[in-house]
């Protein structure tokens, strides 16, 4: 996520990049994990350290060119690949001591800035929100999912109070022509009589159409699950997040994998008494003021993070079934 008030084009603050450093401890060298590469912020920080080794992912292929800038001037330390990131496993990382796996969730201000990701309301024509290795856009989803689904996808992934009203104008409005980027946030707009002004009437909509069109709650969670099983102990998982959703599944994987007890009443109590995770600092770490009034959107940023306790590779979690709910709504997309 980024500013809106920064005037150069693809300029991007990376947001909690002081206390990431100060988490994961670059200065000491390492290899660290960087899943959500975007302007490469985060990489070119830690890079500057001597003794570190990036290996980098992102999504989307609008990165390579910061990547190759990087890759020219850190040859032997700056690894980058186009995989998302619940694709860890796929990097064969057994033999890997990797120190830190970080992860800044969203979409990067170019990207936002990109009209024709069509990621923001300000963009025209047909609807897209594709980040990267999609299988579906926006456009197929409004135009093809039922309206009980679409209703679902504004109701859980975007808490959109009108998400009923929407959905039902959306078909109506569809039965008549294919629906792009104007005419979705004129439905919403109209299905939205009180206005908020501080947000966009089709602020939350488009955020649960980004979310479902990237599968971003099955991503997060095996992201999680992948990178809990990639690190060793002593190991760091740190991730930025930037909407309640995320937090609260971040929230339950950590809490659930550091806690001896069964957290969940209706689970039955883990076997083994031992803590997979350690979570130093139980509440999010948040941007300063000083941040905030220099990066706007930073203000929604949370920052959590855990140490991997020991040297399991396969760990027992409950989180699949806990967020069922959620995956079941994306699995929406077979009906594509
Ligand atoms: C907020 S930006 C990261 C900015 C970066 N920390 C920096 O300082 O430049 C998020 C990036 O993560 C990428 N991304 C989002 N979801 C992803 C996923 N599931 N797998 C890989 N990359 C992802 C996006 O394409 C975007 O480039």
């Amino acid at each position: 996520m980024c500013a809106t008030i920064i005037p150069e084009k693809y300029m991007h603050y990376p947001v909690l990049l002081n206390e990431i450093v100060s988490i994961i401890s670059p200065q000491y060298g390492g290899t660290f994990i960087d899943c959500t590469f975007g302007q490469g912020g985060y990489s070119s920080k830690i890079l500057e350290f001597p003794n570190t080794k990036i290996i980098a992912l992102d999504r989307d292929t609008d990165t390579f060119k910061k990547a190759s800038e990087l890759k020219k001037k850190f040859t032997n330390r700056f690894i980058y690949k186009n995989l998302k990131f619940s694709q860890l496993t796929n990097l064969k990382l057994k033999n890997e001591n990797i120190k830190a796996i970080i992860f800044d969730l969203g979409f990067s201000y170019s990207q936002i800035k990109d009209l024709n990701k069509g990621l923001s309301f300000h963009s025209k024509g047909e609807l897209n929100m594709k980040m990267g290795l999609n299988d579906f856009s926006a456009s197929d989803v409004i135009n093809k999912l039922s309206e009980k689904e679409l209703e679902k996808i504004f109701k859980f992934f975007g808490e959109e109070k009108e998400s009923k009203k929407i959905a039902k104008n959306i078909i109506l409005e569809r039965n008549k022509k294919k629906i792009n980027t104007e005419n979705l946030v004129q439905i919403i707009e109209k299905a939205k009589k009180k206005k908020n002004y501080k947000t966009h009437s089709a602020t939350k909509v488009f955020q649960a159409l980004r979310i479902f069109v990237n599968k971003e709650i099955s991503e997060l969670i095996y992201g999680l699950i992948n990178a809990t099983k990639a690190l060793k102990e002593g190991g760091i998982i740190a991730i930025v997040s930037f909407h309640s959703l995320e937090d609260k599944i971040i929230k339950y994987f950590f809490k659930s994998l550091s806690e001896e007890k069964s957290i969940s009443r209706y689970m039955p109590k883990r076997t083994s008494n031992k803590k997979y995770l350690n979570v130093v600092i139980k509440k999010p770490i948040l941007p300063s003021t000083k941040e905030v009034s220099e990066n706007i959107p930073s203000r929604s940023a949370k920052l959590r993070y855990a140490i991997k306790k020991c040297n399991f590779y396969n760990f027992e979690t409950d989180i699949l079934d806990k967020f069922n709910y959620l995956l079941e709504i994306e699995n929406y997309s077979n009906n594509l």
